[in-house]
Order: structure tokens, then C-alpha cells, then sequence
């Protein structure tokens, strides 16, 4: 089995990047405090020093106070430079519900928004996180992963992109961000998507909303933090119920089909459908559950914690276990510490119910859009 040596691919790539680019004038490095941007701004920062311009762009997707935390974080190891984007990005997305057009326009605005960037500084290259995962899944169609880029689209915007780990999967990723002294907090940092709490914000984007995501982020990450769990974050959309019904198999579950819509995966292919509701049966495996539903058309089945019986919107905890993220399995959390959660999402202003979904990859995606 091939197994990556961190050295030798940093001194390669490292050898690579400044036989190709080392004649460039400037490179702006886009950096989001992940693994993967923050790995490949410092790979270029030591290939072509300090011709490289790492940025943050605050996009208005990003966890309560981000820029300032990665850039204090990154502090010994590049220069970065904090820019609010966020209202160029709310304006143009505000009334937006469809889970693929908001990818869409959020990918337009942002690489615009790089061009723009690239243009103040006088950069011709640059250079971002992608990773082997980004490219097969956009290729398989499964969704628009927001940095996978065409040659047409990027002549568009008159810059030419640096990728420099696009070969690597996330745990190369890891070993390689642990050998360049990347903090811990960094490589061991659960991935967050490009187009941030947008995605979580399910269905019609408003800035109300998202303000619950925000806010539900925080607690989400504190509680869920140092279990083990791969990935977990919580999402909300209206508490809207499209209609109510009964499925049966050895028992009947009865189920509300919330309004909004999230993505899937089915034969395959992406789908885009609505999303289960259960409240709940005595003695009911709910890790199972979700079978129960294969043939009525929803993306993901949730189970009820709490409900309030007043507020505006549903919260969903999502947590899962895997090792390449293109297939997981939901993470087992024990009912108390569930009850624990609830109980801190439910008093967010607007919250009425949260609960836990608990369907694995496939047929749900990780992400609800
Ligand atoms: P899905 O939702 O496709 O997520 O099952 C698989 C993994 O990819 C992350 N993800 C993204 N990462 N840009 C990214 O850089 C994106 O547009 C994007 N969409 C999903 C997701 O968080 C999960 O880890």
C-alpha cells in the first residue's frame, strides 16, 4: 500500500512549485483556517516567500470571530491579512433557496471577489486548498464543490490557480500540515466547507437564520469537541411541515416531511429532496430508522430531541464518523449528552425544536446542500 512521506513530498513540491512559478511577480494565497488552504498558503510561502500574499476573506459564512482566531493562530508561520467581504456576499445571495443555485452564486461571488483581491495586489496566481476529494466528487456530479474550477471559468476572472496538495486525500493532508509545524488546533480541525454556514443554512437564505447557525455553531462545537466525532455541526431552516404520514415495515412511524429540501445521494446521483421528521417511539433502533424511508423520497431523517411548540425554526445536530468523508456513518452519541445539547440550542431567539439526524452517507450527503 502506498503510504505518503510528508518530507519528500513537501521537498518535491516545494522544488515544483518554484521551477513553475518562481519567475511569477505576486501570488495571493487564499486561506480559511482549514487544513487544506492553510497547508497549501504555506507550502507556497516557503517555495516563493514572500511574493505570496496569504488573505482571509470573510465571506460571512465563517464561525463567530474566525479571521481573528486563524490569523492569531497562523501568527509564526505567514503574514495574514484579515478582508470583510460579508455584505458583498449576503446581498447577492439574500432570497436565495435553491441548495445548487446558492453554490453557484456563492462560487461566482467569491472568485470575484478573489479576482478583485488578486487585482489590488497585483497577483497573476492563486493558490488554493483543493483536495483530491473536491474533484471527484464535483466530477461524479454529486454537488458544486466551490473550488473546483474549469479552465472557462477561470478565464473569466484573469487568474490562474496553485493547487499545490489537489493530489492528496485529507489524512495526507494531516501528516503533511503536522510536519510543516501547522497547530494542532489546525490539522486536527474538522473540515468546513468552502461555502461555510451557507450550506447549513438550509433552504431560503436570510440573515436571521443564519444568525441561529452562528450561534448554534458555537455550542455544537464546545459540546461535541474531543469525542472523536469526524465531523459535527449543526444546521436550521422554518419549522414548516409539508405534510404528515405514516411509514410501515415490523412497526408504523409516524414521521412530519419538513418543507425544505436537502441533498442526497441515490444510485449514485444527487437528489434533492425533503427532509423526515420523528418524534420518537419507545424501544425504536434509531440508527436504523432512516431505511424505513428509502421509498418515500426524503434526503435525511431526523429524530426529535426537544420541541418548544414555539419559535421559528428547527435545529438538526449533525455528527459523523469517517475516514475519507465520501462515505460516514452517524455518530452514536449518548442520550444524555443529546438531551444536554438540546437543551443549549433550544434557548437560541427563534429555536422551537433540534434534533439529531440520523442518516449516514449514502443516502445523505454529509453537508444538507
Ligand atoms: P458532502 O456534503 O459532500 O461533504 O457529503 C463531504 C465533505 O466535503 C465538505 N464539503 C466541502 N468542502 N467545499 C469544500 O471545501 C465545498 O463546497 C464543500 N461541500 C462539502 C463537507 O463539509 C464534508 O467534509
Amino acid at each position: 500500500m502506498y503510504v505518503l512521506e510528508p518530507k519528500r513530498f513537501v521537498d518535491n513540491i516545494i522544488e515544483e512549485l518554484r521551477v513553475r512559478y518562481g519567475d511569477a511577480n505576486r501570488v495571493l494565497a487564499a486561506v480559511s483556517g482549514g487544513v487544506d488552504s492553510t497547508t497549501s498558503a504555506i507550502i507556497a510561502y516557503k517555495a516563493l516567500g514572500d511574493k505570496v500574499i496569504p488573505v482571509f476573506i470573510d465571506t460571512g459564512f465563517m464561525r463567530m470571530y474566525e479571521g481573528v482566531k486563524v490569523k492569531e493562530m497562523l501568527r509564526n508561520l505567514i503574514p495574514l491579512e484579515v478582508v470583510d467581504m460579508s455584505e458583498v456576499f449576503y446581498r447577492r445571495i439574500e432570497g436565495l433557496s435553491d441548495a445548487e443555485v446558492k453554490r453557484k452564486v456563492f462560487r461566482e461571488v467569491f472568485y470575484q471577489v478573489v479576482s478583485d483581491i488578486a487585482r489590488e495586489f497585483r497577483c497573476e496566481y492563486v493558490v488554493q486548498g483543493t483536495i483530491a476529494a473536491d474533484v471527484v466528487e464535483t466530477l461524479g456530479g454529486i454537488k458544486t464543490q466551490h473550488n473546483v474550477l474549469t479552465d472557462e471559468f477561470m478565464g473569466r476572472y484573469g487568474f490562474k490557480v496553485i493547487e499545490p496538495i489537489r493530489d492528496l486525500y485529507k489524512d495526507e493532508v494531516r501528516a503533511v500540515a503536522k510536519y510543516l509545524g501547522i497547530p494542532e488546533l489546525i490539522v486536527n480541525r474538522q473540515p468546513f466547507p468552502g461555502p461555510g454556514l451557507l450550506v447549513r443554512t438550509v433552504g431560503l437564505f436570510t440573515r436571521e437564520k443564519l444568525d441561529v447557525v452562528v450561534k448554534a455553531t458555537e455550542i455544537v462545537e464546545e459540546v461535541l469537541g474531543g469525542h472523536g466525532i469526524s465531523q459535527y455541526f449543526p444546521a436550521a431552516w422554518e419549522y414548516e411541515v409539508l405534510e404528515e404520514g405514516k411509514v410501515c415495515s415490523d412497526v408504523c412511524i409516524p414521521y412530519k416531511m419538513f418543507k425544505v429540501k436537502a441533498t442526497g445521494i441515490k444510485s449514485g446521483g444527487r437528489v434533492y429532496e425533503p427532509i423526515a421528521l420523528v418524534e420518537g417511539i419507545e424501544g425504536l433502533n434509531y440508527y436504523t430508522v432512516y431505511r424505513y424511508f428509502s421509498e418515500i423520497g426524503v434526503s435525511h431523517v431526523i429524530v426529535q430531541i426537544t420541541d418548544r411548540g414555539v419559535g421559528k425554526y428547527f435545529v438538526s445536530v449533525r455528527a459523523v464518523i469517517t475516514e475519507d468523508f465520501m462515505t460516514a456513518s452517524v455518530a452514536s452519541i449518548g442520550v444524555e449528552l443529546l438531551r444536554e445539547l438540546a437543551s443549549k440550542l433550544a434557548v437560541i431567539d427563534g429555536v422551537r425544536a433540534v434534533g439529531y439526524d440520523v442518516t449516514p452517507k449514502p443516502p445523505a450527503t454529509i453537508e444538507y446542500e
